[in-house]
């Protein structure tokens, strides 16, 4: 079966003085998901955001919003992204907590769950989590920073997953995010990713729409 594909920019390379205006710029522009990182200053050495920006957000665009979980305890904070409007919102297979409640709790309140693989965690850790996740993101950084450089060892890894999703015939997305560009977001499509987050290349291109033109045209090379 052959995935829609999905460009999600990434709120994290926006300028944070002017949110709502960049949310309703990256729709304006043709992106198909707002892509949300929040991180806590422990399970990363950075802090974002949290649920009052993805209310403001709700607010300021009608587009998905994808909140992407880098926190030691989702289980204890994806309620309020929940009730702050997130749509779906992923969680790191990495982060000390219940994972399969946790994913079971975003499902009950009717949003997507997704689970969350650093460069370097093995596929194996997740596979006990693929028949409850509508969405996998593989990161193809380490997470915490914007605009750090694509890890290529992550595509076999992608590969792999795709395979296993057609062998036992299960049913979620591949999401790759981490110096997702023009240049690199072909190799992500052809191992199997449909949804690709980008924030530096989007957000700060020259013209938004046309750099959201350029990676669906490199994902679907003539
Ligand atoms: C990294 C974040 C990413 C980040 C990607 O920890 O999860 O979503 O915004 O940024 P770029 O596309 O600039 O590498
Ligand atoms: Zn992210």
């Amino acid at each position: 079966m052959r995935r829609p594909l999905i460009i999600a920019p990434s709120i994290l390379a926006a300028d944070f003085g002017r949110l709502a205006d960049e949310a309703a710029r990256a729709e304006a522009e043709g992106g198909d998901w707002l892509h949300v990182d929040v991180m806590d200053g422990h399970f990363v050495p950075n802090l974002t955001v949290g649920p009052d920006v993805v209310r403001a957000l709700r607010r300021a665009t009608s587009l998905p919003l994808d909140v992407h979980l880098m926190v030691d305890r989702p289980d204890k904070f994806a309620p309020a992204f929940i009730e702050a409007g997130a749509d779906r919102v992923s969680i790191h297979i990495e982060s000390p907590c219940n994972v399969a409640a946790t994913l079971e709790a975003i499902r009950a309140a009717g949003r997507s769950p997704g689970i969350v693989l650093n460069p370097g965690t093995p596929l194996k850790a997740i596979q006990p989590h693929l028949d409850r996740v509508k969405l996998v993101l593989m990161m193809t950084v380490n997470p915490g920073f914007g605009g750090q450089a694509f890890m290529d060892p992550v595509l076999e890894k992608i590969s792999q997953l795709a395979a296993l999703r057609d062998e036992k015939n299960l049913d979620f997305d591949i999401q790759v995010d981490g110096g997702v560009s023009e240049n690199t977001v072909g190799k992500c499509a052809a191992a199997g990713a449909n949804v690709m987050v980008a924030g530096v290349a989007l957000f700060r291109a020259q013209d938004m729409a046309e750099a959201i033109a350029a990676l669906r045209r490199a994902c679907n090379p003539a």
